[in-house]
């Protein structure tokens, strides 16, 4: 059945380029690499990013196959991560695009930070980074940001990186404690 209206994004738009390394505001964020495992494998212990990315890790073998599956991930141009990283090159945390839809043009942001990372704004920095990336050369139309309404540290993300509220979508995420309702937050590539 053929599609009566041209995607927003030609298929290959990822896939024909290497993920590139994205510089800004002193952070870089760049592809993981396998020898990243045991830093995810640490990140994962934190409580808060279990708690709202509703995902555990097993073992560092896990931890390895996490950081290795995002080059498939790229290449079937579905989603998108990188590791966030300062002068020593390690870890601070992560940023992708989730749910990538080339015909839409629009994709899910995804963050976490490590607690000792915590306090400096690296996740606001590196989803600027990357809507900027993904808005101009890429050439997204919409990001979005979901989070459970009880998660006041990523609402504050979202706002901070000029992502408006749109709405609330209740009872959207099954959490260890029960349902919570959704913030929906929506950036356009033609807002300031
Ligand atoms: C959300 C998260 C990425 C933010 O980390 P960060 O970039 O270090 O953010 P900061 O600590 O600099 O705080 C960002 C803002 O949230 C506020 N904040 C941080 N923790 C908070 C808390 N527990 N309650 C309320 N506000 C909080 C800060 O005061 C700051 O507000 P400001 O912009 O008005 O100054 C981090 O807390 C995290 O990884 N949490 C667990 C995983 C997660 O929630 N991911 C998002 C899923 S949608």
């Amino acid at each position: 059945m053929p599609l009566l209206v041209d995607p927003a994004l030609a298929r290959g738009v990822l896939r024909e380029i290497a993920q590139p390394r994205l510089v800004s505001d002193g952070l870089t964020l760049r592809p993981w690499r396998r020898s990243d495992a045991a830093a995810v494998w640490t990140a994962f212990d934190c409580p808060d990013i279990q708690r709202w990315h509703v995902r555990g890790l097993d073992s560092l073998d896990e931890a390895g196959d996490w950081v290795t599956q995002w080059a498939d991930r790229w290449d079937d141009e579905t989603a998108a991560s990188w590791a966030v990283v300062d002068g020593d090159d390690q870890p601070l945390g992560q940023v992708g695009l989730r749910n990538i839809s080339l015909a839409e043009g629009s994709a899910s942001l995804s963050y976490w930070v490590t607690p000792d990372a915590r306090g400096r704004a690296v996740a606001a920095r590196s989803v600027d980074a990357l809507s900027a990336w993904a808005f101009g050369p890429i050439g997204f139309n919409r990001l979005n940001v979901h989070h459970s309404t009880a998660n006041t540290a990523s609402c504050r993300v979202a706002e901070r990186t000029g992502f408006r509220l749109e709405g609330t979508l209740r009872q959207a995420i099954k959490h260890a404690d029960g349902w919570h309702d959704w913030h929906l937050h929506g950036r356009l590539h033609t807002d300031s």
